[in-house]
């Protein structure tokens, strides 16, 4: 407010914006004058004495009386006016921070992250009420709560909440989720999303089976809230087309918020087309608090060392230390990557662009994250709305500004070019126990018509030197600890829809063509896929053939479901999906003859953990298999049955005891073995074919040292086996190890050579793998 009002004077416009203030109070209607871009807004006439502290107001609305009843316009009046209005302190975001606060309950927290939270509430409410509290006092107010209420540690562990991609995402009350092109921020304990509604997504979301292109036209910007990054709460419309000056605004998106320390303010950088306020440029909107209805602040248009005006995609990346910057590629060729730092002051100017990579290709959808101490740029090819891999740039020091290294493809973007999405933005979440970067794709399915839901968020993680994408469709999060997991319903096959292409290709992206017999080409994406979609994949000719694609993915052992949308035209000797396992097992889902879209399932299929590889065949003399909507869902975890050797079920034997008083065992109980040399516990199993074989046991050794067993297989002892400490008797461990079997059935037996035996032995698996 202070800042708005501020501004509006030093550009001549303190008629309308303090006559604005004066007229709210006196008279309640806004008073018309000339009106330059930031006075269009009647924002003003929102405040009143409640949004800022009682003796401001006191002094400013003295003032505001003695000039109104001089009928004061003159040059001594609005130097009076400026001044008494520069000297309000609002406390209106400070006043809604500590009543958010003090909803939360003690006991949730442990009672050391507390004390200081608890010390910053108290003061906090302590400003908000005092009748004189200065700004700086109640900036520094908002920012001790937020820092403290940040540092809050939960006492429990959390929960894994589900994340499901490929779907339309509602809020906490049901309403759909409007957000594109934004970020999401933490300020205090909270996360806040901010993005762009556009009319396009709502119709999209009404009718996914065609483009809405043009329709960019800029509805909101909303703002959620959440504790756990899944559910949000929607709060506010932080700007409208009623915001000046976003009446006439050609174009919006690209935003994320810096909260400024010095003035309490949370302020959004947006990037904005204003045809009448000077066209291209980063916008500055101002909030009391992360929820506020936010008020213009600032517009620029150049940024110093781009060479164009405006950005070309933007993004806010807060650093560890608080420090914001504007991440941004330049408008008009978008070359060049740039990190900017937000003004420190005030966070309402972006400073001179500092160049950290360039691809004369073009990027956009820039934006940053940080892990393990590195600062990884991404963004995405320059394909309008499509959907690309992901290109990363890292950061060579400790400098977000310093030197980066080359370009290289973040992997597990590859097969399907990133879910189907465009970089958006990232969030990285510190966790009691591990830190989990989540990439926040952009689909913007409303102008590309690439599938499904808008929002498409995946773990990326550091396995090795550098990141990992997971393109998971559902996985599930535990925002507390930071841990991830994949989910239940997980589609574990890549670009199932065919649709991450953007365009009709002879080779299906994440799909490899392979051919048998007749012409070279037999594979395309076509138009007009299963349920509306847009692509579906197509195998043909019209002479003979035999071909098809292959797709290799990495999967856990257990039980799948697979799927597929199909349909043939002319006939076919054969059209197939087959899965084979990391074993060489394989099933195949047969697909008969049907002029429209089916779908075929196989379910129950057993698959060992590791590469497994879906490929989708046909044969014919003529004709064609469209396939869409393809499916591998892992419906049990178990290991298939028959392969899961308990250790107190007989065949097994256990020359000791079994035993239930370790909890972790599954089953009914454990074998105990007797502490003594030569007390073994065996299991038999069947092997369909003679050859190597996979074996898990798995175990619990409480005991201090490592029990060390030999492995007899029919007899002989192939291996020795360390059982290291688990630490505890309730933690159980798998150890896998490679044996050769007979067709049929063999004794396995793990057999002790010190004295104290084995560890604890709750079962066997045959064909487990390793990890
Ligand atoms: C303890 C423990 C047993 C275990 C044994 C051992 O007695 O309760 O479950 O088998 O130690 O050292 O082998
Ligand atoms: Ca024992």
């Amino acid at each position: 407010m202070i800042g708005t009002l501020r501004k509006t004077l030093e550009r001549g416009g303190l008629v309308a914006a303090a006559w604005l203030v004066m007229s709210m109070a006196a008279s309640g209607a806004p008073a018309a004058a000339a009106e330059p871009l930031e006075a269009r807004d009647s924002h003003v006439s929102r405040y009143s004495a409640a949004d800022y502290t009682a003796s401001s107001w006191a002094a400013f609305s003295s003032v505001r009386d003695s000039l109104t009843q001089r009928g004061g316009d003159d040059a001594t009046a609005r130097e009076k006016l400026q001044m008494a209005a520069d000297g309000l302190v609002m406390v209106r975001g400070l006043k809604n921070l500590v009543a958010d606060y003090k909803t939360r309950p003690a006991g949730k927290y442990t009672s050391d992250s507390w004390v200081p939270f608890a010390k910053a509430l108290a003061n906090a409410d302590g400003v908000a009420a005092d009748a004189s509290a200065t700004a700086s006092e109640v900036a520094a107010a908002k920012t001790a709560l937020a820092t403290a209420a940040g540092n809050l540690v939960a006492a429990d562990e959390g929960t894994f909440q589900t994340i499901t991609n490929d779907v339309f995402w509602n809020d906490t009350s049901g309403n759909p989720i409007y957000s594109q092109g934004g970020g999401v921020f933490k300020f205090g304990d909270t996360y806040y999303w901010y993005g762009v509604h556009y009319t396009g997504a709502e119709l999209y979301r009404t009718n996914p089976t065609r483009k809405y292109d043009g329709d960019v036209s800029f509805v909101s910007i909303p703002v959620y809230s959440s504790k756990d990054l899944v559910n949000w709460k929607f709060e506010n419309r932080v700007a409208t087309r009623s915001t000046s000056p976003l009446a006439n605004a050609g174009w919006v998106g690209r935003l994320g918020v810096s909260y400024n320390e010095n003035t309490g303010k949370y302020v959004l950088v947006v990037q904005a087309y204003l045809p009448s306020s000077g066209g291209d440029g980063v916008l500055f909107l101002q909030g009391d608090s992360p929820t506020d209805t936010f008020d213009y602040a600032y517009f620029q248009t150049q940024v110093v060392n781009s060479p164009t005006t405006g950005t070309g995609d933007q993004t806010v990346f807060t650093d560890d230390d608080g420090k914001d910057y504007l991440i941004f590629s330049n408008r008009s060729g978008r070359s060049r990557a740039f990190v900017s730092k937000l003004r420190e002051s005030d966070s309402l100017r972006v400073e001179p662009a500092v160049q950290i990579g360039y691809n004369s290709a073009g990027r956009e959808g820039n934006a940053m994250f940080k892990l393990d101490g590195k600062y990884y740029h991404a963004a995405s090819d320059l394909h309008g709305w499509n959907t690309s891999v992901t290109h990363v740039i890292e950061s060579t020091s400790s400098n977000i500004q310093g030197s980066y290294t080359g370009e290289y493809t973040l992997a597990g973007t590859e097969m399907d070019y990133s879910h189907v999405t465009q970089t958006g933005f990232f969030v990285t979440v510190k966790g009691t126990k591990q830190n989990t970067v989540i990439y926040a794709g952009d689909r913007w399915a409303d102008f590309a018509w690439n599938g499904i839901g808008y929002n498409q968020w995946m773990p990326v993680t550091k396995t090795g030197a550098r990141p990992q994408f997971h393109s998971v469709s559902q996985w599930q999060f535990n925002a507390t600890t930071g841990e991830w997991r994949v989910g239940p319903a997980n589609n574990y096959a890549l670009n199932p829809n065919f649709q991450a292409d953007r365009i009709i290709v002879p080779q299906v992206q994440g799909w490899t063509n392979f051919r048998e017999s007749g012409p070279t080409s037999l594979v395309t994406n076509v138009d007009g896929g299963a349920n509306g979609s847009r692509f579906a994949l197509r195998i043909g000719a019209t002479q003979s053939y035999a071909g098809g694609v292959r797709q290799q993915i990495t999967v856990p052992a257990g039980v799948y479901r697979l799927s597929a949308f199909a349909r043939t035209t002319g006939s076919l000797s054969a059209a197939q999906v087959t899965i084979t396992d990391a074993g060489g097992a394989s099933r195949t889902l047969n697909i008969p003859a049907s002029s429209g879209w089916t779908r075929r399932e196989l379910a129950e299929i057993p698959v060992s953990a590791g590469t497994a590889t879906i490929t989708i065949r046909a044969t014919s003399g003529n004709g064609y298999l469209f396939v869409d909507d393809l499916g591998l869902v892992r419906t049990s975890g178990d290991t298939p049955p028959g392969q899961r050797h308990e250790a107190e079920t007989a065949p097994a034997v256990c020359q000791g005891t079994i035993d239930a008083n370790w909890a972790g065992f599954s089953g009914s109980g454990f074998c105990n073995g007797n502490n003594a040399a030569g007390a073994y516990a065996q299991f038999t199993v069947n092997a369909s074919a003679a050859g190597p074989a996979t074996l898990g046991i798995r175990f619990a050794n409480g005991a201090s040292g490592a029990r060390a067993a030999n492995l007899v297989v029919n007899g002989s002892t192939v291996a020795t086996v360390s059982f290291e400490s688990t630490g505890a008797w309730t933690t159980w461990a798998t150890k896998t190890v490679t044996v050769p079997l007979n067709a049929g059935g063999n004794t396995i037996r793990w057999d002790p050579t010190t004295a104290a035996g084995l560890p604890n032995i709750d079962y066997l698996d045959l064909g487990a793998t390793a990890g």
